[in-house]
Parts: structure tokens; sequence; C-alpha cells
């Protein structure tokens, strides 16, 4: 193997990621408990044509097929998330042991086809108990995190070595509490700010109870992170990126860093951070073995508060995906340098990267040329980044297999592996097996 053009460095992991919800169904078997997803996609009007992830892949009842797929296609590591309410179905207290049965043979399969399980404990099931008593705007929620991180690290620690505390925390506060677009559809930026901090402050207290049950842990995080550039230089277009490059990335970067909250989002949110006790800041900014990077567009900023702005010199485009993200490699670039060389973070692994587009299922294949030439020139420029001396340590691709997309339910496809949702039948994309050849190879032609 090797000898590739674009050759990546030896034991470079390439994996594919997948989230509990998105894929496993089964939604109320086996003692499972309500999550705040099951609810709000059961409410009418929240997911696009009333998609509920009810039976999604039916992953649950599928997962030895699942494994053996990625097997044959060559995948080396796997990242998947545990569904909080199989493993508690009130979110703390008494232990589903059937949940985590699942789960510990899901991970002796993957063991079994030489795939390394990646587990995130929190991609955005939280058991809807919990939401009832506040959700992540109260405090509370975090002891039942850790509750439920000591429970499930006990059960997989043995076996599973490598950990993310949380799945992009600023969907999970903002789009959750602020827009409301996501469960558990509040619109409360208050609440909002308080989530954030409640969910960073589980992320920190988490950290030292996996390295705790699991020998030879590596644990970290997963951030959403988007770059963002003024449409012009005028002032108000920089100040307008400033503040959106603040609001997505830097509140979140920064406390884990151990720089504390941006003051000026604190100011800019009006919020007076009552929440956060003594002691909490030290707790976040707990010293992680890697940082988890999931990366889909830029941000193009135009402040639209004024018209005293330059004309735009830099305009999106040409190309998006069918979420209407801009595709921008380079951003990528940047964006990991800046992780590496301006935040110290020295082990990153692009925990998601990948692309919906409108695969069409014709005589049994689906060419989807554009998602390979997105990946091809995604991984160009994590190359380049490596070259740079970025240390970055692996790719995950968003996903394995066409799933339940939130709020758009079924109708976009990220998958590499086509999903027939009338069938259960996969087929892997023409990506699906290029990307084999990528691991294979260790790099690009
Ligand atoms: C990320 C999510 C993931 C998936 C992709 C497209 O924000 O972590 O579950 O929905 O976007």
């Amino acid at each position: 193997m090797g000898n590739a053009k674009l050759e990546f460095p030896k034991g470079f992991l390439w994996g594919v990621a997948t989230a509990s919800y998105q894929i496993e169904g089964a939604w109320k078997e086996d003692g499972k408990g309500e999550n705040i997803w099951d609810r709000f996609s059961h409410t009418s009007g929240n997911v696009q044509d009333g998609d509920t992830g009810d039976v999604a892949c039916d992953h649950y009842h599928r997962f030895r097929d699942d494994v053996a797929l990625m097997k044959e296609l060559g995948f080396k590591a796997y990242r998947f998330s545990i569904a909080w309410p199989r493993v508690l179905p009130s979110g703390r207290g008494k232990i589903n042991e059937l949940g985590v049965q699942f789960y510990s043979d899901l991970v002796d399969e993957l063991l079994a086809a030489g795939i390394e399980p990646w587990v995130t404990l929190y991609h955005w099931d939280l058991p809807q108990a919990l939401e009832d008593e506040g959700g992540w705007a109260v405090r509370g929620s975090v002891d039942a995190f850790l509750e439920y991180t000591d429970a499930i690290t006990r059960a997989l620690g043995d076996r599973v070595k490598n950990w993310i505390t949380f799945n992009e925390p600023w969907v999970s506060a903002f789009l959750g509490y602020e827009h409301g677009v996501h469960a558990p559809g509040r619109k409360d930026l208050q609440a909002a700010v308080a989530a954030a901090h409640h969910l960073l402050l589980a992320h920190g207290k988490a950290v030292p109870v996996i390295r705790k049950n699991v020998p030879n842990a590596k644990v970290g995080i997963t951030l959403n992170l988007t770059p963002q550039v003024p449409a012009s230089q005028s002032f108000s277009d920089r100040m307008a990126a400033t503040w959106a490059d603040g609001y997505n990335n830097r509140f979140f970067l920064d406390p884990l860093v151990g720089r504390g909250y941006p003051q000026d989002m604190v100011r800019s949110f009006g919020s007076d951070m009552s929440f956060v006790l003594p002691g909490d800041m030290d707790t976040i900014a707990v010293s992680t073995d890697f940082l988890g990077v999931n990366f889909y567009t830029r941000g193009v900023i135009r402040d639209t508060k004024t018209t005293q702005n330059l004309p735009a010199e830099v305009v999106a485009g040409p190309q998006f995906t069918e979420m209407g993200w801009e595709v921008h490699p380079e951003a990528l670039y940047n964006l990991l340098c800046r992780l590496h060389f301006e935040h110290g973070f020295k082990n990153i692994y692009i925990t998601e990267n990948g692309a919906a587009f409108d695969d069409k299922l014709i005589d049994g294949h689906v060419e989807d040329t554009l998602r390979v030439d997105f990946l091809q020139r995604h991984f160009a420029m994590a190359h380049k980044a490596i070259n740079a001396g970025v240390g970055l340590r692996g790719y995950f691709v968003w996903s394995l297999m066409d799933n339940f997309e939130w709020a758009y339910g079924y109708s976009k496809r990220f998958g590499i592996v086509y999903v027939d949702y009338q069938t259960q039948k996969r087929i892997p994309k023409h990506s699906a097996h290029w990307y084999g050849k990528v691991v294979a190879r260790n790099g690009l032609d």
C-alpha cells in the first residue's frame, strides 16, 4: 500500500461517522426512554415532511450488516454516538441493561472486524425527562451527564479507547434553545447561553470520569467550526464577521483553552452569566487529548443593518451543496492552521466532513461524482495543513450512510452509502468505493 501522490502520515486514521438518533430507529424498544428528538419530531411542524427517527436506517437491528459493510469497504475507524436514554431511560437512576448490551455488542462486532470504535457520548438526544427539568439550561443536567458517562464508560471502557464528550455544543445550545429549529425547540437566548455553559461544564467534568474508568483513554470534544470572512473590508462588515466568529467559534474555543468567554460575546448576549460558578472556567479548560472538528463550509459575512457598506470583495460560490452550504475547501486549511498555531491544539481529528448532493439511484448505482470531488478537494487541503505542520491525526467522513438529517428529515442525503428507506437496502455509492481506495493507499492519486 502507499505510494499515493498525496500520501498521508503513517498511522493517519481514516473513518466514517454517524449518530444514534439519525440511524438507529427502534425508538421505544428494549426499554429505551423518550428523548428530545423523539418529542420534537413527533410534534407536527418541526421536521420537514413530518419525518421522524422512529425507524431511521433501522441500524439497531442491522448493525452487524452495517459493520460487515464497513469492513468490506475497508474503513478503519467508526465514530458513532450512544443514545443516553437507552442507557438511562430517565436520564439518571436505573440503568437499562438491554440498552448497554446493544452498544457492547456493536463494539465487539467492530473490534472483530478490525475497526476502531470512536464513541460520542452526546450527539443531541437528551432524555426528555431531563428536558422536563429544564434541560441544558439548568445545572442539574451536568450531574446527570456525569452519572451517564460513568455508567457507559465502565461498561465499554475495557474495549473503547477513544471518547468524544460532546458533538457540536453550539448546535445543541443555539439551534436548540435560541433558534428553536432543533430539539427541544426553545426560543430563549438566555437559556441558550446557559445551555452552552452547562454543556462545556459537563465536558470538563466528564473528562476525569472517563480517564478514571478507561485505561489509556483518548478524550476530546467535537466542535462545529465555521470560518467567517467579511464580504468587504468595510468597518461594519469586519465587525459583523468578528461577531459571527465569536458566536460560532470563539465562544467555545476560548474557554476550552483557558481564555474564558469572549467578552464581546458576553456583552452582545446581554447575559449576566450568573450560572458561571467559581471554578467552572478551570474545569472547562481541562486538558484533553485531541480536538474534534466538524467542518462543512465557511461564512461570508455582510453587515445587513447598514447601507454604508463597500461593494463585496468576497462573494460566496460558485458551488453549493444541497444544504445551500458553500463548497470552500481552502477554509478548512485556514481553520486547521488557526487551531494549531493560534489556539495550540496539537492533536486534531476531523470528526465530520462531507456533503449532501442530489443523489440519483440509476440501475442500482449512484454516481456521486460531486461528492468524490468534494472529498478529494478537502482531503487535499487537510494534506496541505499537515505539510504546514498541523497535528491532524485522522479524518471521519460524514456519513457512512444516508440518514435522518435533523430538521430536514430524510430529504438530504449525506451518505457515501445510499439507503433505500423502503427496503432498508444499503447501496455503496461511487464515493464509498473511491474512499475505500483512499484509505487503502493512505492518500490521493
Ligand atoms: C453536523 C451534525 C451531524 C450531521 C451533519 C450534516 O452538524 O453533527 O449530525 O447532521 O451536520
